[in-house]
């Protein structure tokens, strides 16, 4: 299984992408601006404190709980290098793959928890064992699209663990079940993503969140200057009040359209949708997945394949929410490469 495989590897010749979760819109000025203006700084070393200050802000928390990182991915990487010491650790699967091959990387075994198809992959505490002591959950979760809540994933908390959730689509959600201003936690890590909201994707910036003696040990092992100046403006701009009521105002707009995608999927015989999607993506079951996909990239389109994800298969496609129009193209597309 290719944990290194993403979305981006199915885009390409003119295909409508409906495989890489990645917001495409105008960037608003309150954020282009702070980055253009960055660009004249560019001769002095990166500050990461202002930056770091306004994202403490944000969620409540004392600057010394915040670390900016190269992208949510970086923020794996780091806890994976500076947790060997774990005896136990822990993946959530199906779940985005990057953690579980940051942790191979640096030396862990993996135990994989795989969460039932039945359930329709809802979280079951139970269902980790006792000794771990570095568990990895996503939340929303990539790519069923199931929103835990926010007590089940708190339930996975405890002395002696380091928790860590991955929310790099907290905001798709309107932050309803987010940790992220959790601090009564012990061990907590959230894992925050600024790069698909707000389409920054190729910027590199994200952060975590947690107790301020972890993240000293975490940033000790992240390379001096990792985040850059263009980065650091765009995430303390991202941090604003301003940019928070625009979250919330994307997050309402998604959502009618996913209910959209959704309800056109559900129209298509053969097409299973599960449960209540949450995020930025809709998981679908069709039987036969891997014709489908080569069929609907044959029509233009490109949607993930599901098989790269422990717990999933080739029967599973991951398709990204777009406006009514895109979505209205890739249906008809869907059923026709399923009457054919
Ligand atoms: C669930 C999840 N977490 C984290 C990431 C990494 O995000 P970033 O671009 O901030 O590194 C991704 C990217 O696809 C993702 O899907």
């Amino acid at each position: 299984m290719d944990l290194g495989f993403h979305g981006d590897l199915e885009v390409g010749s003119g295909l409508v992408d409906l495989a890489v979760n990645v917001r495409r819109a105008p960037m608003p000025p309150w954020l282009a601006e702070p980055i253009a203006a960055s660009l004249a700084d560019l001769a002095a070393y990166p500050d990461p404190a202002p930056a770091t200050a306004a994202v403490a802000a944000r969620h409540a928390r004392p600057a010394g709980e915040v670390l900016l990182t190269a992208g949510a991915a970086q923020g794996f990487v780091l806890l994976a290098q500076a947790l060997r010491g774990a005896r136990r650790a822990v993946v959530v699967h199906p779940q985005f793959t990057e953690p579980e091959a940051a942790l191979r990387q640096a030396g862990h075994e993996v135990t994989r928890v795989v969460l039932p198809e039945a359930s329709g992959f809802a979280l079951d505490p139970a269902l980790v064992p006792d000794d771990a002591d570095l568990v990895f959950v996503g939340n929303p979760t990539n790519p069923t699209s199931v929103l835990h809540p926010a007590e089940a994933v708190a339930a996975l908390a405890r002395p002696g663990r380091v928790l860590v959730v991955d929310e790099a689509f907290a905001d798709t959600t309107g932050e309803v079940e987010s940790l992220a201003e959790r601090r009564d936690l012990p061990g907590l890590v959230v894992v925050r993503s600024l790069t698909k909201t707000w389409g920054l994707a190729g910027l590199r910036i994200g952060y975590l969140l947690g107790p301020a003696d972890l993240l000293a040990r975490l940033a000790a092992v992240q390379p001096l200057w990792a985040v850059a100046t263009p980065a650091l403006a765009a995430a303390a701009a991202c941090a604003s009040p301003v940019a928070v009521a625009a979250e919330r105002e994307i997050a309402a707009a998604l959502a009618a359209d996913r209910d959209h995608l959704v309800a056109a999927l559900r129209d298509v015989p053969g097409v299973r949708v599960e449960g209540r999607p949450a995020s930025s993506f809709v998981l679908v079951r069709i039987s036969g997945g891997g014709r489908v996909r080569q069929a609907l990239r044959d029509l233009g389109y490109a949607v993930r394949r599901g098989d790269t994800f422990p717990g999933l298969g080739a029967d599973w496609l991951r398709i990204a929410v777009r406006d009514t129009a895109v979505t209205d193209g890739f249906v008809s597309a869907l059923r026709k490469t399923m009457e054919a």
